[in-house]
């Protein structure tokens, strides 16, 4: 940190997938930036999240030459499985859309962003809190952030809001300027890492005693999530509590015992769809978490974050190469139109496959004649998995 710089084209505030993914585009067209992440390097390369990439998310990957320990070893699944009341039906991605998607999990893709940005030396500074952007309306903002015990200023053409939900940018926006948009779940899920040999293929189970999801790590870790109430305390669970819940949600008549083995980590994730409309304040442009949520099912967080950084990175290549603010005009426009469609699946995803205790009786009735449908028509089959392959980019454009 002896000698951070005082000024940059593009200061991306956050290093999770959005700032990362984005100060590589920026670099690719010769755009300088620089990174500052509140936490961490050790937290932020362990951090578990999820691990589904929409085949255009691994393009895009590919394409900035980040892809190579990912095309090692992540899993390629041409198809998933929706699991209602013991009965399987797979739902061919491949054949269905010519495409599939690879379960890599986040923060190995995490690691290796953060590695190849280093080898190339560019400057991405860990432990660094930003605290405030000041001018944002004016041509050159400046982030106020903390480093090696004391206070430094960053001053950018453009600031980029990749620091989550909980971040400093969106806040930053004045009230008045912002409007989000949002709906809570009224039950959360309990996410467990395990030891166990897992089932090869990801499973949405959907049970009268809640949803539960069984996903992958490698042959030997599994990773599987089960509906609770959304005040659980995760701790409160007793493994065998939750192996026995899971075993029964997941369970198929005659099939095969769901494997067990250590929990190596228990996580609560609520579950909140949130847009914040529109994504961009004078100088300041939000991407990724810092702009939306997503509930987990479907796992489009992280592809939505890399949908984000593809639009605003085309954006900033004309503004820097050409003085066009064109792109830069549209780029909330464009990515939250892409955004909606996303938002809409994930929660389509979500309230067919959660039972809720109460629920009224018309709206249980709907999601099981939904349900009923999806299971007999392809057609319906075909409208899932385009969405959960990913959606193309140039719906964004
Ligand atoms: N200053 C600097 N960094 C900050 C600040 C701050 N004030 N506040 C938060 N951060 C950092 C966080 O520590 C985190 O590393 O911003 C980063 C935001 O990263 P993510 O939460 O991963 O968000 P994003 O890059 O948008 O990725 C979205 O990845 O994390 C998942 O669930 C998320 O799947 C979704 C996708
Ligand atoms: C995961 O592997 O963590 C995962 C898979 C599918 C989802 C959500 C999370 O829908």
């Amino acid at each position: 940190m002896h000698h951070a710089p005082k000024r940059t084209q593009v200061g991306i505030i956050g290093a999770g997938p959005a700032g990362l993914v984005l100060s590589h585009l920026l670099a690719r067209h010769g755009i300088d930036s620089v990174v500052l992440e509140a936490r961490a390097r050790a937290y932020v390369e362990n951090r578990i999240r999820a691990g589904v990439l929409e085949q255009t998310t691994v393009d895009l990957l590919r394409a900035l030459g980040l892809a190579g320990r990912l095309e090692r070893i992540a899993e390629d699944h041409p198809g998933v499985v929706l699991r209602i009341g013991g009965a399987d039906t797979v739902i061919d991605l491949r054949a269905l859309t010519g495409r599939s998607v690879s379960v890599y999990s986040q923060h190995l893709l995490v690691q290796d962003l953060i590695a190849a940005r280093l080898a190339a030396g560019a400057p991405l500074y860990f432990d660094a809190p930003a605290y405030a952007i000041d001018g944002l309306n004016e041509a050159q903002p400046v982030i106020r952030y903390r480093a090696a015990g004391e206070d430094r200023t960053l001053a950018c053409d453009i600031v980029a809001g990749c620091d989550g939900f909980h971040g400093i940018s969106r806040a930053a926006i004045p009230a008045t300027a912002l409007r989000v948009i949002e709906q809570t779940y009224p039950f959360a899920w309990l996410g467990i890492l395990a030891e166990a040999p897992p089932a090869p293929d990801i499973v949405y189970a959907r049970h009268a005693e809640g949803f539960a999801l069984a996903s992958r790590r490698s042959d030997q870790v599994g990773r599987l999530y089960l509906q609770c109430p959304p005040d659980t305390d995760p701790a409160s669970w007793e493994d065998a509590r939750i192996w026995d819940a899971l075993s029964a949600r997941l369970a198929v008549p005659g099939g095969p015992a769901l494997a067990r083995g250590p929990i190596l980590q228990k996580t609560l994730t609520p579950l909140r769809s949130a847009v914040a409309e529109p994504m961009r304040h004078g100088r300041l442009f939000l991407l990724g978490d810092a702009a939306h949520i997503v509930p987990p099912t479907g796992a489009k967080g992280l592809n939505l974050a890399v949908a984000d950084v593809a639009v605003l990175g085309a954006a900033l290549a004309d503004f820097f190469a050409a003085g066009s603010t064109g792109g830069l005009d549209a780029y909330s426009d464009r990515a939250l139109a892409r955004i909606w469609r996303v938002q809409r699946f994930s929660w389509w995803m979500t309230t067919m496959l959660h039972p809720v205790p109460g629920r009224d009786g018309f709206t249980e009735r709907l999601h099981a004649a939904e349900l009923a449908q999806l299971l007999e028509s392809e057609a319906s089959q075909r409208a899932l998995a385009e969405n959960y392959v990913g959606l193309p980019l140039q719906a964004a454009l």
